[in-house]
C-alpha cells in the first residue's frame, strides 16, 4: 500500500501515547504509524494488543537517544512526520533522579530533532512538507498564584522542577531548530490529563486505587494546589488538530478551563468510587465517610511543589477550531468507570506482570 504519511510516533505505549496511536491507526488507514518505544516502566506493550495486527501499524523497540537506531527507522520507513510524545513524566521521580529526565527528555528530543533534520535534509527532499510535533507541558511556564493570569503561548518559560526544566529545555531546542534550520516544528503545551491507562503513580489513578484498596489517600501539603484537568478524548482530538492543522513554527496551548484544588478533586473521586461500590445509600454514606477519614495530608512530599497551573487555550480555538467537550465531573466519572472495570490492568501494573509481557517486544526489528 502506498501511504500518504509515514509517521514516527514516540512513547506510543504510554498513557496518552497508546490512545493516540490507536486513534491514528484506526482513523487514518492511509497513514503508516511506526510506534517507537523503549518500554521503560511507563510503557505497556499490551495496551496496544488490539491493534498490533493492523496493516498500517508497526512497533519498533528502541531508544530516542540512539542516533543509529533512529537513522535506521527513518530510512527503513521513509518517515515523513514525527509525533514526539515519549517522556519521563512524573515530577516526583524527577526530584529523586533528575539526570534521567535530562537524558530522556532533553537529550532524547534533541537526538530525535537532529535525526529528523538529517534524514529530511539529505534523503527526504528537504524540510518542507514534513512536520515534527513536540508534545510539551504547561509546566514549562512555572507556577501561578491563585489569581495569576492563565498561561498563554507567549508566557515566559520558567520551569521549577527537574521534570519541567527538562521539558522546557527541549522546548528551547525546538525553538532553536525552528529559527536556525527552519525545521517544521509545532509544539503544544497541555494541562493535566485524566483518563484510562494512566499509571497509578499519578494523583487520579493513585487515589482510585487507594480507595478501592482501603489504604490511606495521600494528599500532598494541604491539597490547596490547583490543576487544570482535561479528559483524554479531548486530548486526542486536540493533538490530532495540532498535528494536522498546526502551523509550523507555532505553539498551541491545550486546556479545558476546568481548574480545581487537589483536595476537591480527591473528594469527587471518593464520591464517585463509593457510588460504584455501594448501591445502598446508607452504606454509601458510611463508605464515603470512611474513605474521607483515610485522607492523609503529607507535608513536603514534593519539594518546590507548584501551586497552580492554568492555561489559556483561545489560540487553538480561534485559529484551529478545536475546543474541549468533556466537563470535569464527566471526566472523573468515565475515568473511575474505566479503572473499576479494568482492575486487572492495574493489578498487572502493580504486580509487574506487564514487564514480562513487554519483554516479548524487546527485539530490535529494524537494526
Ligand atoms: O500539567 C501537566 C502535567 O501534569 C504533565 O506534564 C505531567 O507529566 C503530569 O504528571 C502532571 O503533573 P502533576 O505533577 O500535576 O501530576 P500528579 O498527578 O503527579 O499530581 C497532581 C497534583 O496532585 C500535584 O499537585 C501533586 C498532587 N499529588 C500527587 C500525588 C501522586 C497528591 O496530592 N498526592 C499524590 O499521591
Amino acid at each position: 500500500m502506498e501511504y500518504i504519511k509515514r509517521i514516527l510516533i514516540t512513547g506510543g505505549c504510554g498513557f496518552i501515547g497508546n490512545q493516540f496511536v490507536r486513534k491514528l491507526v484506526n482513523e487514518h488507514k492511509d497513514w503508516l504509524i511506526v510506534n517507537v518505544d523503549i518500554l521503560s516502566y511507563a510503557g505497556v506493550a499490551d495496551n496496544l494488543k488490539d491493534i498490533e495486527e493492523e496493516e498500517n501499524y508497526r512497533f519498533e523497540y528502541g531508544d530516542v537517544k540512539d542516533e543509529f537506531f533512529l537513522s535506521m527507522v527513518f530510512a527503513n520507513y521513509a518517515i515523513t512526520d514525527v509525533i514526539h510524545m515519549a517522556a519521563e513524566s512524573h515530577v516526583d521521580n524527577s526530584i529523586s533522579a533528575p539526570m534521567e529526565f535530562l537524558f530522556n527528555n532533553t537529550v532524547g528530543t534533541v537526538t530525535l530533532l537532529e535525526s529528523a533534520r538529517q534524514y529530511w535534509t539529505h534523503a527526504g527532499g528537504g524540510l518542507e512538507g514534513h512536520k515534527f510535533y513536540y508534545f510539551s507541558t504547561d509546566e514549562v511556564f512555572g507556577a501561578l498564584d491563585a489569581d495569576g493570569e492563565s498561561f498563554t503561548e507567549d508566557s515566559k518559560i520558567k520551569p521549577n522542577s527537574p521534570y519541567s526544566a527538562s521539558k522546557a529545555s527541549a522546548d528551547l531546542f525546538c525553538n532553536a531548530y525552528i529559527k536556525t534550520y527552519g525545521m517544521p516544528i509545532v509544539i503544544s503545551h497541555m494541562c493535566n490529563a485524566i483518563g484510562p491507562y494512566q499509571l497509578p503513580e499519578k494523583l487520579v489513578p493513585a487515589t482510585i486505587e487507594r480507595i478501592l484498596n482501603d489504604e490511606p489517600i495521600i494528599v500532598y501539603d494541604k491539597g490547596e494546589q490547583v490543576r487544570e484537568w482535561i479528559y483524554i478524548d479531548d486530548v486526542l482530538d486536540a493533538a490530532m488538530t495540532v498535528f494536522e492543522k498546526g502551523v509550523p513554527g507555532e505553539a498551541y496551548n491545550i486546556g479545558s478551563g476546568e481548574e480545581t484544588q487537589n483536595i476537591m478533586l480527591v473528594m469527587k473521586i471518593i464520591a464517585m468510587v463509593c457510588m460504584r461500590m455501594y448501591s445502598d445509600y446508607k452504606r454509601y454514606e458510611q463508605g464515603y465517610q470512611d474513605a474521607k477519614d483515610k485522607i492523609k495530608y503529607v507535608e513536603n512530599a514534593r519539594p518546590g511543589h507548584d501551586f497552580r497551573y492554568s492555561i489559556n487555550h483561545d489560540k487553538i480555538t480561534k485559529e484551529l477550531g478545536w475546543k474541549p467537550k468533556v466537563g470535569l465531573d464527566e471526566a472523573i466519572s468515565k475515568t473511575v468507570d474505566w479503572y473499576y472495570n479494568n482492575w486487572d490492568w492495574v493489578e498487572s501494573i502493580k504486580s509487574g506482570e506487564y514487564k514480562k509481557n513487554n519483554e516479548k517486544y524487546m527485539d530490535g526489528l529494524v537494526c
